[in-house]
């Protein structure tokens, strides 16, 4: 070999090396930053207007479709989604969420039952929420709920035990 072989190969080796080098940092560098950076807390709204109570009538379930910001992990999704709403009185109501408690099909109200009717499994609830029929292990699960101004605003899904 002939020294300037030797000094040919030390270039390509060191050019090699230092290609893989930048490849492993570009590589390593944002995996260590989604390592040891925390995920976003939830910063979506914690109230959300979703109607006016004036218009429901008492008595009588209603979906309410609205949308509403979720964060997962270190994405916010903006969804649409929707909560059933039975105006209990002049100031209150109750909010359920979508899901029937037994595997979280999507349920609707029977106005000629008068219950709330999942068609997945059978299951059947009381306009109260309570279970009235089916394998449903609990009773609807509710979000909480606030008037202001006319205006309903649900939170926090609040979840009964079975
Ligand atoms: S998901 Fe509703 S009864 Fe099974």
């Amino acid at each position: 070999m002939t020294n300037e072989n030797l000094t040919r190969r030390s270039f390509y080796i060191a050019v090699t090396n230092m290609l893989g080098g930048l490849i492993a940092a570009a590589a390593a560098i944002p995996a260590a930053f989604y390592l040891i950076t925390k995920p976003r807390k939830p910063v979506g709204k914690e109230w959300i207007e979703v109607a006016d109570i004036s218009g429901l009538q008492m008595g009588v379930p209603e979906e309410i479709v609205y949308n509403r910001e979720r964060v997962d992990g270190w994405r916010k999704i903006d969804e649409k989604t929707s909560t059933w709403v039975v105006r209990t009185s002049q100031d209150t109501v109750v909010a359920y969420t979508p899901a029937c408690t037994h595997l979280g099909c999507a349920y609707h109200w029977d106005n000629t039952m008068k219950q709330f009717e999942c068609p997945c499994h059978g299951s059947s609830f009381s306009i109260d929420g309570k279970v009235t029929a089916g394998p449903a292990p609990r009773p609807l699960d509710q979000y909480a709920t606030r008037i202001e101004d006319q205006k309903i605003l649900i939170g926090p899904e609040i979840k009964e035990d079975a």
